[in-house]
């Protein structure tokens, strides 16, 4: 079987977002890290490991299939943070565009016909719904447990708690 054009560009795409994401992850990682925010920080580090994980089984699909995968530049990640709360909230609005462009993909699918990238895509769809459902989790701690020092310490040792998990399928 082979990929379609559009297909390849599509899945191309998709490897440069979940790079983007990986990188923007250890960039948000670092922040905390040195912000002191020690359980975010190891959240975001894991997280980053994932994104990477996630862009690695596409480009191992596209070269298995025939095409070489067309491995991009990144785009710089967003360097202006300034809470905790705040990138948090900007991790559940870059899922939701990954969970988007995923969508995307399978609607191309479904038009092409191409069922063996339909049943690929599934697994990643899966797995925004579980990432999305942690960040968003952990954003309501905010309104929950609160935005003072000592709320932020709870919601830094919430997080982890998480990293600890993963969302590895078993
Ligand atoms: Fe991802
Ligand atoms: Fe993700």
């Amino acid at each position: 079987m082979r990929l379609s054009d559009d297909m390849i560009k599509a899945l191309n795409e998709q490897i440069v977002m979940e790079s983007e994401a990986a990188s923007f992850y250890l960039y948000m990682a670092s922040w905390c890290e040195v912000s002191g925010h020690d359980g975010a920080s190891e959240f975001f580090y894991n997280q980053s490991d994932e994104e990477r994980m996630h862009m690695l089984k596409i480009v191992h699909y596209i070269n298995r299939l025939g095409t070489i995968a067309d491995i991009s530049t990144i785009r710089e990640p967003p360097k202006n943070l300034t809470s905790l709360e705040e990138i948090v909230r900007t991790s559940l609005e870059n899922e939701q565009k990954v969970t988007k462009s995923i969508h995307e993909i399978i609607t191309l699918a479904e038009k092409e016909r191409d069922r063996r990238t339909f049943d690929f895509m599934q697994w990643f769809v899966k797995e925004q719904i579980e990432e999305e459902d942690t960040v968003d989790r952990v954003l309501q701690k905010f309104d929950v447990i609160g935005r003072d020092k000592l709320a932020i310490n709870e919601i830094d040792k919430y997080m982890k708690s998480l990293s600890g998990s993963g969302s590895e399928p078993a």
